[in-house]
C-alpha cells in the first residue's frame, strides 16, 4: 500500500486525477471504477481541469461502486443522477458507457449478477476510485461484510444512513435502509486501487485501514490484501497515523 498525504483536499483530487488522467492518456478506452460521496468530488474537478487541457474521456468505460435501493434513477440523490451530474457530464463520457447497479430493478438479485457479468465482460476495472466511511465501509460494504463478497444487497448501517442524511435534507427517514454495492471482493479485483479521504472524521478509520489488523470490522483493511493500491489523503485525515 502507497500512502501520500497532502496539505489539503485540492492535493488530494490533484494526485488521484493524475492517476486516473494517465490511465486514460495511455489506454482512451480504460475501464474506470467511479465513487460517489464527497470525498472523490475534488479529483473529479481536477479531472475536468485535465478535460479542458485536452483529454479526451468519451471512450472511457465506467463502473458506479453502489446504489440505492428503492429511489427511481431520476432522484437527484440516486447514484445514477451523482454519476450522470458529477462525472459523465463533466467529464464528457458517452452515458452508455457508464454503468450504475439497478436499485429499482423488480429483481434486484438479478440486477446483482448482471452487474458482476458486465464487469467480467469489460476486462476487468484498471482504476477504483474509492472512499472511505467513518466506520470504515468502502462501497456500501458495511462492517462484517466478507472480504470474498461480490455485488449484492446490503442494509445500510445506522451510522452510514446518519451521516448520508445530509443528501435528503438533513432527515434520516428519508435515506434509504438497502442499497446494491460491489462487494469487497469485487473492488479487489480491480487492477489499481486509489482511496482518497479527506478531514478529522476520516482519521480513525484512515488509521485503522493502514495500521490496524486486517478484519471484516473495517471493510477498508482489505486494500492491505491488494498489489497496487494508493492511499491518497489529507493532513487532518492522517491525524491519528
Ligand atoms: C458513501 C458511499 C461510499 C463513500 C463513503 C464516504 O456512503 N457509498 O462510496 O466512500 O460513503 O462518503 P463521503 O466521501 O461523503 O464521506
Amino acid at each position: 500500500m502507497r500512502i501520500a498525504i497532502h496539505p489539503d483536499a485540492a492535493a488530494v483530487g490533484e494526485h488521484a486525477a493524475r492517476i486516473l488522467a494517465s490511465t486514460v492518456e495511455r489506454t482512451p478506452d480504460a475501464v474506470l471504477g467511479f465513487a460517489t460521496g464527497s470525498s472523490p468530488m475534488a479529483t473529479y474537478e481536477a479531472l475536468a481541469r485535465h478535460r479542458r487541457d485536452g483529454l479526451a474521456f468519451d471512450r472511457v468505460r465506467g463502473f458506479a461502486l453502489d446504489e440505492y435501493v428503492g429511489l427511481p434513477a431520476e432522484h437527484p440523490e440516486s447514484y445514477r443522477s451523482v454519476i450522470d451530474r458529477e462525472v459523465v457530464q463533466r467529464l464528457g463520457l458517452t452515458p452508455g458507457n457508464i454503468r450504475v447497479p439497478d436499485g429499482a430493478a423488480q429483481d434486484l438479485e438479478a440486477a446483482c449478477r448482471a452487474y458482476e457479468d458486465a464487469i467480467r465482460a469489460s476486462g476487468g476495472v484498471d482504476v477504483q476510485l474509492l472512499g472511505i466511511g467513518a466506520n470504515g465501509h468502502i462501497g456500501f460494504n458495511e462492517p462484517t461484510s466478507s472480504f470474498a463478497s461480490r455485488t449484492r444487497v446490503k442494509t445500510l448501517s445506522p451510522r452510514t444512513r446518519e451521516d448520508n442524511s445530509r443528501f435528503f435534507g438533513g432527515d434520516v427517514a428519508r435515506v434509504p435502509m438497502h442499497c446494491l454495492t460491489q462487494g469487497i471482493g469485487t473492488i479487489l479485483d480491480a487492477r489499481a486501487l486509489v482511496l482518497v479521504a479527506t478531514g478529522t472524521a476520516k482519521a480513525a478509520a484512515v488509521a485503522q485501514m493502514i495500521e490496524g489488523p486486517l478484519g471484516a470490522f473495517c471493510p477498508a483493511t482489505a486494500l492491505q490484501l491488494h498489489a497496487n493500491a494508493t492511499v491518497i489523503i489529507d493532513e487532518d485525515a492522517a491525524s491519528e497515523l
